[in-house]
């Protein structure tokens, strides 16, 4: 089967350092494909060329066999590729309700409205619902996202980036500062996606990592240094090296 997104040699120097040296992978249709590495391994760097935030020094990124190494964010984001943050993105000061439907505005079956339209536009409210109810967060509609547990609003972006009915989902840390019970929550939550959306997710948590992922890939000092089943990945000395050595810092191989 072909990948539905593949990097090709892909580098990103920042000045004399190398964020990324030559990242070659591929993610299939339905995989989910865990990203795991010390602090600093260059992680969200190649997160953010996946997206198309920042342009790799060298090297290609396909989507669907297509080249899209120079497409936009907004290009990238229409041919189905969405993203949640590593650091939360949700207006706080609106509700739950209003973050849905400005999420939901743009993508790519909808037109924009102006905010006054979107909240009485029937079709975008319906859409609202189904969103917030598929992820069980439709009471809390009226709540102040500011006002809501972190766990909660971790759940909210990303059952948000699904506004734009993505084929891959990228997830930067999705369980970072959750406490146990919430990342299992979060662990549930991917699980559930149905294999029709490809994750590719950036996790330290690795109870969440082997709870999720069908293959890992270890990042350090921004090269690919192994990757394998999960099995093959808590088996693998280097792995164990690398989390557990003393020399490098970044989390253990249990919680952060
Ligand atoms: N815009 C930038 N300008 C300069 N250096 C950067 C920039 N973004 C990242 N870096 C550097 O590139 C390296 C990789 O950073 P990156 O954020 O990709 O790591 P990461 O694997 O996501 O780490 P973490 O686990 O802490 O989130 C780091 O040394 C970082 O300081
Ligand atoms: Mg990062």
């Amino acid at each position: 089967m072909a990948p539905l997104l593949e990097t090709r040699d892909v580098s990103v120097h920042f000045g004399g350092l190398a964020a990324l040296s030559d990242v070659s992978f591929g993610i299939e249709p339905g995989e989910r494909l865990a990203l795991i590495g010390p602090n600093g391994a260059g992680k969200t760097t190649l997160f953010n060329v996946l997206t198309g935030q920042l342009r790799p020094s060298a090297g290609e990124v396909f989507f669907r066999d297509r080249d899209i190494t120079h497409a936009s964010v907004f290009a990238r984001t229409h041919m189905g590729l969405a993203r949640s943050f590593q650091i939360t993105s949700l207006f706080p000061q609106q509700t739950v309700k209003v973050n849905a439907l400005i999420a939901l505005q743009g993508t790519k079956r909808r037109r924009y409205h102006p905010f006054r339209y979107l909240m009485k536009d029937k079709e975008m409210q319906a859409a609202a619902q189904e969103l917030l109810e598929a992820h069980g967060l439709w009471d809390l509609r009226e709540a102040t996202v500011s006002a809501l547990a972190y766990g909660l609003q971790r759940k909210l972006e990303i059952a948000l980036s699904l506004a734009s009915d993505p084929e891959l989902l990228l997830l930067d840390e999705p369980s970072c500062g959750l406490t146990t019970t919430e990342s299992a929550e979060i662990t549930t939550l991917i699980k559930r996606l149905g294999s029709k959306i490809t994750v590719l997710m950036i996790a330290h948590d690795m109870d969440l990592v082997f709870g999720v992922a069908d293959r890992v890939i270890l990042l350090h000092y921004g090269k690919i240094m192994c990757e394998g089943t999960c099995e093959e990945i808590r088996a693998n000395q280097l792995v164990r090296d690398i989390y557990m050595g003393s020399r490098h810092a970044g989390p253990g191989l249990g919680k952060r």
